[in-house]
């Protein structure tokens, strides 16, 4: 290779670096992602095409790499376990332990640093000569699991840094932490295939963080926040940090190195230390990621020394646990919601009560069945649950408390929106509005078409909608194409330069690639991928609206339920005419070039059972993105079962037809 390219690739890797740390650790970024993801392409293909300066911290380790059989174990310092925290429940509880702390350290002045104690999972990171070696779960304290592969997937963990003279050797130890968006994600992309949820983004982030294959954790947007430094020599014994003999400038050394690390604040005395956990419990709600209490530490490194520990938990930290995020009130009505598809969803009033720091005064109850299953009542008092979601939960009734005047819940007969009958299917959960103009349902319809995920128009938002839709300016999606700057001008708090950017935005939206199109039209069970998939098999909509339901049965993961229900949207005239009024707005209707690599091209694959280090829709991309595909049923012409745990009857079905079964380990080695 030319000294040229050997430059650009250091100078590369500097740049990615600062990059990495303006835009995840400091908020801050300088660039836009397609800059940056411009320069990640270019270091990846200058590494790709000379492997032999791939080092260990370039920041294209990112992407993840071959998936490891288990995860080796490893021992931690043994000068140095990690320690768990001792709780304190109450403020009586906190003021015990302060007065402890003030005896044992005689008379002398102290201050204490206090923080949040994010909820996920402890781990170790060690780095040697600036570069990170050794990633690893906290485990029982004194041996942990080999996680380097996974942390070096984490954004906010840095691969290399510049350490100061004297930290040759260090170890940082922090928490591994879900955020809540990704959790939601995770989850909303598991119960679209029926898979497992995970109960809470702590178990979410300590399943990504424990995988085999990097590849997945990659994708599972993890976050690690760290709160120990420990500066090493050459046997492990512990030595002064150059520069830091408190918790709060040690966390801003590593701050300046690019870690991210908790906001600290530094106090006097128990009222200060009290004052910043009440404004937490306040804030707690709005801050992204799961805290479930606050840490409060000595801050002086000397009479943290002075302190020690016990054999499990320091004696200079506590951690005050907040109360649990379930509270009992009163249900007081029953009332239900009209989606997009006419899906009726009954949710419940209640008595606002603050749960977790924030006001709730609606609990979703999902349909029909559930409320009968927990036998809710309206005038019931129930144990709600506020979780990582947005809206809380019934946990269950307090039948102890019901004085027989409670009702029951009776599904209306009628669509609350607009009259029109509600029906239940046989067989289905869901009991929907059969009304054709209903004003709920078109309401939900837009704010589809509109999401990012659909159409993107970014300035046409729920309060835009409920005006236009008031003001008759619009009846179906198709109409937002028809209205003009004047239009809008003339809506509530509509200035000029916000009118030009809602035509803006929708102007641009014109030209979304196809599958986007047929995604916001809102075609029952054409989820993103189906339409994905519908997208890469027709050339434009014409074609799609004209093909069979044998045709697009004959397409690989399109299913009867789905051939069947797009032929039945397209042959609606309601439907029909939409797409004209796309078309004559000039919407793109056209399918781009949307063809897949080429690794295990034209191999089919079929998945049966629970996997378990990846939802079925990370395993498909996974085999997707080579080129092969997944079907629903073993025949003559699979090439693979991939068997998770519990497998149904596909296994016999394909140990009858000789199909070669990889269990996970095997398949992920195929695939990684
Ligand atoms: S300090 C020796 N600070 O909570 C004490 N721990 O329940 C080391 N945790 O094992 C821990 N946030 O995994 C500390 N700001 C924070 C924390 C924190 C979360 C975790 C950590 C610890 C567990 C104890």
């Amino acid at each position: 290779m030319t000294d040229n390219a050997k430059n650009r690739l250091e100078k590369l890797k500097v740049e990615i670096r600062r990059h990495e740390r303006l835009y995840y650790v400091e908020d801050n970024p300088e660039i836009s992602d397609v800059e940056f993801d411009a320069l990640m392409r270019e270091l990846i293909t200058l590494e790709k095409d000379n492997p032999s300066l791939a080092t260990a911290d370039s920041p294209a380790q990112r992407v993840g790499g071959a998936p490891a059989s288990t995860l080796a174990t490893v021992t931690h310092n043994i000068n140095a376990p990690m320690l768990s925290l001792d709780n304190a429940y109450s403020d009586e509880e906190l003021e015990k332990f302060h007065e402890r702390v003030m005896k044992n350290l005689g008379d002398e002045n102290f201050e204490y640093a206090v923080e949040p104690k994010l909820d996920g999972l402890g781990a170790s990171l060690i780095y040697e000569n600036g570069v990170l070696v050794t990633g690893a779960t906290r485990g029982d304290g004194v041996t942990g699991e080999d996680v380097t592969a996974n942390v070096k997937t984490i954004k906010t963990v840095p691969l290399k840094v510049d350490a100061p003279k004297g930290m040759e050797r260090f170890e940082v130890r922090g928490e591994v932490y879900m955020p809540r968006s990704a959790f939601e994600r995770l989850n909303s992309e598991r119960e679209a295939e029926g898979g497992n949820l995970f109960a809470n983004p702590r178990n979410a982030s300590a399943g990504s963080l424990r995988l085999l294959d990097s590849s997945i954790t990659a994708l599972r947007s993890l976050e690690m926040v760290v709160y120990t430094l420990i500066v090493t020599d050459s046997t492990g014994k512990s030595k002064l940090i150059p520069g830091a003999d408190s918790h709060h400038t040690a966390m801003e050394l590593l701050r300046a190195l690019g870690f991210k690390t908790p906001d600290v604040e530094v106090v006097q005395n128990m009222a200060e230390v009290e004052k910043v956990i009440a404004s937490y419990d306040k804030k707690r709600e709005t801050l992204g990621y799961d805290i479930d209490g606050m840490v409060i530490k000595v801050d002086s490194f000397r009479q943290r020394n002075e302190l020690g520990s016990t054999s499990k938990f320091p004696r200079w930290a506590i951690a005050f646990k907040y109360p649990a995020q379930q509270v009992t009130t009163k249900l007081l009505s029953i009332e239900t919601q009209v989606g997009r598809t006419g899906a009726i969803t009954p949710v419940a009033n209640l008595t606002p009560v603050t749960v977790g720091g924030s006001k709730v005064s609606r609990a979703t109850l999902h349909n029909e069945d559930e409320i009968k299953r927990k036998d809710i009542r309206a005038g019931d008092t129930v144990l709600i649950e506020k979780g990582g979601e947005v809206i809380p939960k019934v946990v269950k009734v307090i039948t102890s408390k019901r004085t027989g005047s409670e009702k029951k819940f009776v599904m209306p007969q009628k669509c609350p929106a607009c009259g029109a009958d509600i029906f239940r299917p046989e067989g289905e959960a869901v009991a929907r509005c059969s009304g054709s103009a209903c004003p709920a349902q078109l309401k939900e319809k837009l704010k589809h078409f509109t999401a990012r995920t659909a159409m993107d128009i970014d300035n046409v938002g729920p309060a835009l909608i409920d005006q236009l839709l008031e003001k008759k300016l619009i009846h179906d999606p198709a109409d937002l194409y028809y209205i003009g700057h004047q239009d809008v001008m003339r809506l509530e708090r509509m200035a000029d330069k916000s009118a030009k950017n809602v035509i803006d935005s929708i102007e641009k939206s014109k030209t979304q690639p196809l599958d986007k199109v047929l995604f916001a039209m809102g075609i029952r069970y054409v989820g993103a991928r189906v339409a994905k998939v519908l997208a890469q098999n027709f050339a434009d909509i014409d074609k799609l609206m004209t093909a069979t339901p044998d045709t697009l049965e004959n397409i690989h993961e399109i299913g009867p339920r789905v051939a069947k229900s797009v032929s039945v949207f397209f042959s609606q005239k309601a439907n029909r005419d939409l797409v004209e009024k796309l078309r004559h707005a000039g919407v793109n209707l056209k399918a781009g070039d949307m063809k897949v690599s080429q690794t295990l091209a034209g191999k089919q694959f079929v998945l049966t059972g629970t996997l378990q280090t990846m939802t079925r829709l990370e395993a498909k991309t996974k085999i997707e993105s080579q080129g092969a595909r997944v079907t629903s049923a073993v025949t003559k012409k699979t090439d693979y079962l991939v068997e998770g745990a519990d497998p149904g009857s596909k296994s016999k079905k394909a140990k009858e037809l000789g199909v070669t079964i990889l269990d996970e380990a095997a398949f992920l080695k195929m695939a990684g």
